[in-house]
């Protein structure tokens, strides 16, 4: 696990959104896995704003987003899918042919689940995998106690992870219980992964993520056992690591040989 510690979440968040454009350069039909949340808008910003300079197409990409909720239709407004249009697909040249979710209001969700994992076989492999990290270590929705083998299922979320996504739902309307999540073996089976952590809620979660001993009870940490991960951190999110010191050695401020 490469972990490279940037002074402002603007240059973590330049780097991650880098590590993509040259994926798609290198690779311009490169499968991507995508996510969701708080962290992610910076992100797709910049690399709209790569798309509007001409740097970047992403005309022959196919992405696979990690989840969705059940229960909320591809239009809701708080479903991932309208997430993912108004934050990237509308401002870029993705294919929306080839821009894949989980359908949250399938009649069936289980049935749901396994077509979306077959079908990213059937496509795949992911070559980059953008994660984020939730304050209790999931990824996707793999939530604590999550087989670190698990494929695309529905899980039931925690308490904590409805109410931190309560701030993107409207007044007086809460996340769904339950989700679909691509699973941790399926994440696992992407050829690189980037997981993208900011702010001080987030420096718990990663220490145990990339220190801790690794277990169900902080899914994250299951990414000590891929060959490779790059974790992409602000000082805030990196403030409870030991080994802050190494990483610096290893990486002053982020810097890597492939981009000085
Ligand atoms: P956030 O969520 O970006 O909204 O903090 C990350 C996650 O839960 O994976």
């Amino acid at each position: 696990m490469k972990v490279l510690i940037f002074d402002t979440p603007e240059e973590a968040v330049k780097r991650t959104a880098r590590m993509i454009t040259d994926q798609v350069q290198a690779k311009p039909d490169s499968v991507l896995g995508l996510a969701t949340g708080g962290t992610m808008p910076p992100v797709y910003e910049q690399l709209s704003n790569e798309y509007k300079n001409g740097t970047v197409s992403f005309a022959n990409a196919t992405s696979f987003n990690l989840d969705e909720y059940v229960g909320l239709s591809p239009t809701h407004p708080c479903s991932y899918h309208e997430f993912m249009r108004q934050e990237l697909f509308s401002k870029t040249d993705f294919n929306p042919a080839n821009t894949f979710l989980p359908r949250g209001d399938a009649p069936v969700p289980n049935s749901e689940a396994d077509r979306y994992e077959t079908l990213i076989k059937e496509k795949g492999p992911i070559d980059l995998q953008l994660l984020g990290i939730g304050s209790n270590g999931h990824i996707g929705f793999n939530e604590p106690t999550s087989s670190l083998a698990s494929r695309t299922r529905v899980k039931t979320l925690t308490a904590s992870t409805r109410d931190a996504n309560k701030q993107f739902f409207a007044d007086g309307e809460t996340p769904p219980n339950h989700a679909i999540t691509t699973g941790i073996g399926t994440i696992f089976d992407s050829k690189t992964i980037v997981l993208l952590a900011l702010g001080e809620k987030k420096a718990d979660a990663v220490a145990g993520m990339a220190e801790g001993p690794m277990g169900a009870h902080n899914p994250a940490s299951a990414l000590q056992m891929h060959p490779s991960v790059t974790v992409i951190l602000d000082q805030a999110a990196s403030a409870k690591l030991k080994l802050r010191e190494y990483y610096f050695l290893a990486h002053p401020d982020g810097e890597e040989p492939e981009y000085r």
